[in-house]
């Protein structure tokens, strides 16, 4: 392993797919980093086990034991500095961590959340709830955006989106599987992106600058 290369943690609580699109990006040489660390909220997330089938560190931080989010914040911020992490990706991570995270990687931390951001985002927009607003609101199209982490939730500046049309016969079910197809195309892009150094924070804009030769493909 060369010793610039990035270093990049996974923060999961569920299945894992993203993380999974992740590892396959990263052994197929798409993106150049290792994967350092994933850390799950949950004891039982399948991502844990799609870690260890590749022998990257795994940690279960429980954040009922913490008195109060300031401190599982922290607790898994010193985690994540132990390892030397260079990026964070939120891939499916249920717990909400205070402003002190992104502080603590400023512009070193993104997400990839179900839906065309800004809508649909926030408090309380995750999982089913995320496609049930979108079948109520008639919007004809939803997707998913990766963004970088700022200190507000699911407000951070946009990097990358895919438009998904919404169907008649749409279910939250059916959006929620076809618009993960395409998470699991651009997060990996993103992480690309991001590691060959060619993601610039502009304002509330992200520009992506053309690839060094020799470094991306
Ligand atoms: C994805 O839909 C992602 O957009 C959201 O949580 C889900 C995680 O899925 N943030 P998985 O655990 O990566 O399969």
């Amino acid at each position: 392993m060369s010793k610039d290369l990035l270093k990049i943690g996974v923060l999961v609580s569920g299945n894992g797919s993203n993380l999974q699109a992740i590892i396959d990006a990263i052994r197929r040489k798409k993106i150049r980093a290792e994967i350092s660390i994933v850390i799950s909220s949950k004891a039982d997330a399948y991502a844990l086990t799609r870690a260890g089938k590749y022998q990257i560190p795994t940690l279960y931080m429980n954040p009922k034991i913490y008195p109060d989010r300031d401190s599982y914040t922290c607790a898994i911020t010193d985690e994540l500095k132990k390892k030397g992490v260079g990026l964070v990706c939120l891939a499916g991570f249920m717990s909400i961590l205070t402003p002190y995270f992104a502080q603590s990687f400023p512009w070193q931390t993104i997400n990839i959340h179900p839906a065309l951001l800004p809508a649909f985002g926030g408090v309380g927009m995750y999982g089913h709830h995320v496609h049930e607003a979108v079948l109520r609101s008639g919007a004809k199209y939803s997707g998913c955006t990766v963004h970088f982490v700022d200190e507000g939730c699911d407000t951070g500046p946009i990097i990358l989106q895919q438009a998904v049309k919404v169907q008649d016969d749409e279910t939250a079910e059916t959006l929620a599987k076809r618009i993960l197809k395409y998470e699991h195309k651009i997060y990996p892009l993103a992480i690309k992106y991001f590691a060959a150094g060619q993601l610039q924070v502009v304002g509330n804009r992200v520009l992506i600058k053309k690839a060094k030769k020799g470094r991306a493909e």
